[in-house]
């Protein structure tokens, strides 16, 4: 027997690459937000970059969360409705299933077709768990279904992906997540430490070109999905630390001057100049159970590794 999926499809609104695209490079500073990464080859590259010996975060969150899973269901019980924005394959959930027993699991992610080839495969795994699967993007609302039972709720938001927040963001964004909640909901976070910069910047410049890859991909997306006039290969990865903004950046610099056009506007690139990719912060945990306070949670506890190279933090939503 297989379990219930149901599926949600709020098409992703103001999702429009087109839009990000023109905006983006019209900018002193272009840029295109980090979502536009995930179409389908780009979440199949994020996978790979997970496999890379360099990019350290995946492993140790997952080591970690084998070893606290007991301790995690201690402090929040079973049967709760648990809910992970930017759910992907579902890797880490998988986890905590076992231990945390949930009711219900809301998996929301911004890739339509990866959602549902996961809830697919969640729910052979873990037939008893009833999967509703919201495909949204997840930064602007967080649109729980009408079916969704009763109870109290558990949001997971591992792999650190609220480091892709400016801090402003992210802390409209864990508010967000607070409200979502309600009464006697819980979150379960992972996020990246600061640590130095050799590590970091290893992490992001992998020595497989992985990393590299997923970056350019975003120029493939681009001239495959618009009318572009674009050459990928005159464009190099740059992935570094940015010690004083406690962020990693990526970039994609050009090699050479000259002009890219897409649906009939022209920008011109210097040689040199940048097209910024993605920022990934990174926190120190008294920075980050300070912002998570701000938001409206109270700290439960927290974990770290050995080495502080990841930290997973449970907090309860502040009673008002
Ligand atoms: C999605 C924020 C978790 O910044 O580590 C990995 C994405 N980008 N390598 C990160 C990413 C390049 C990732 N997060």
């Amino acid at each position: 027997m297989t379990g219930r999926i149901t599926f949600h499809d709020l098409k992703p609104e103001g999702l429009s690459l087109h839009k990000a695209v023109i905006s983006g490079l019209s900018r002193t500073q272009k840029s295109i937000p980090p979502k536009f990464f995930y179409d389908e080859r780009g979440s199949e590259l994020f996978d790979a970059i997970c496999r890379q010996p360099e990019y350290y975060l995946p492993d140790v969150e997952r080591a970690m969360l084998i070893q606290v899973a007991e301790e995690i269901e201690a402090h929040t019980g079973r049967q709760r409705i648990l809910i992970e924005p930017g759910a992907g394959n579902a890797a880490k959930v998988r986890l905590l299933l076992e231990a945390l027993e949930p009711s219900a699991y809301v998996p929301m992610d911004i890739s339509c077709d990866y959602l549902k080839g996961a809830a697919h495969d969640l729910v052979m795994e873990f037939p008893w768990l009833p999967v509703h699967a919201v495909c949204v993007d997840y930064t602007h609302s967080l649109p729980l279904p009408s079916t969704l039972p009763e109870g109290r709720r558990l949001a997971f938001f591992p792999g650190s992906s609220l480091g892709n927040f400016e801090p402003g963001e992210a802390l409209l964004f864990l508010k967000m997540v607070q409200k979502a909640l309600g009464e006697e909901g819980m979150l379960l976070i992972g996020v990246d430490t600061k640590k130095p910069s050799e590590i970091l910047d290893a992490a992001y410049n992998d020595a497989a070109g992985v990393t590299a890859e997923f970056n350019l991909n975003l120029l493939y997306r681009i001239r495959r999905e618009l009318d572009a006039d674009l050459d990928p290969g005159t464009f190099a990865h740059q992935a570094y630390y940015n010690q004083d903004a406690g962020r990693i950046e990526m970039h994609l610099v050009s090699r050479q001057l000259q002009r890219v056009r897409v649906n009939g506007q022209s920008f011109q690139f210097r040689e040199g100049e940048t097209l910024h990719t993605e920022s990934s912060y990174k926190y120190a945990p008294d920075e980050f159970l300070s912002l998570a306070e701000q938001a409206g949670f109270k700290a439960r506890c927290h974990w770290l590794d050995r080495q502080r190279l990841f930290a997973i933090y449970l907090f309860d939503v502040e009673k008002n």
